[in-house]
């Protein structure tokens, strides 16, 4: 029998542009769990946003406020938990969710993620030359994000709900 929906944390990490906040969002209300996003927990609890994190206090400030962060709501159970792209390139939270069961992994195209990305709100690292950025970040991470991955599921050309769908079939 399926463990209890209340004691699982479902987590989706993948790149910017993945739906990782609209699919979790969907996930949740489907399970009846709550949704826990760590960039707005980050915005939240410091009164600013990404942006302004970036810009007033540099990356390393922010990764570390991340790593803080992500590493409190990864105690929480019954929870859907939508990290940011970049949370998992932290060796502790890299080692923290080799041991989580319901890891999944949002794969994306950059040709699904950059109109995602363009129209959405701002994302500092992807500034300049937004495609070369997000190409550059994949090539980096594309191998962390296959490791962790318990299940992995396309977001391209696919609606939030039928994204839901496949990974319900595989988790319940
Ligand atoms: C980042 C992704 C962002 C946000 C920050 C850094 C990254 O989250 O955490 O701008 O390193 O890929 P999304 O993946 O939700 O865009």
């Amino acid at each position: 029998m399926n463990r209890a929906l209340s004691e699982r944390r479902f987590i989706l990490i993948g790149p910017p542009g993945a739906g990782k906040t609209t699919v979790g969002r969907y996930l949740a209300r489907e399970l009846g769990l709550t949704l826990i996003d760590t960039d707005q927990a980050i915005e939240e609890e410091s009164n600013r946003t990404i942006s302004e994190i970036f810009t007033e206090e540099g990356e390393t400030y922010f990764r570390e406020l991340e790593k803080r962060i992500v590493k409190r709501e990864l105690r929480s159970a019954g929870a859907v938990i939508a990290l940011g792209g970049g949370a998992v390139m932290d060796p502790e939270i890299e080692d923290l969710l080799q041991n989580e069961k319901d890891v999944i992994y949002l794969a994306v195209s950059i040709a699904n993620a950059a109109p995602r990305v363009g129209f959405n709100r701002e994302r500092p690292l992807l500034l300049g030359n937004p495609r070369q950025q997000w190409l550059s970040l994949m090539k980096e991470r594309k191998a962390i994000y296959d490791r962790l991955a318990k299940i992995t599921v396309s977001t391209d050309n696919r609606k939030p709900a039928e994204v839901v769908e496949e990974i319900k079939e595989m988790i319940l």
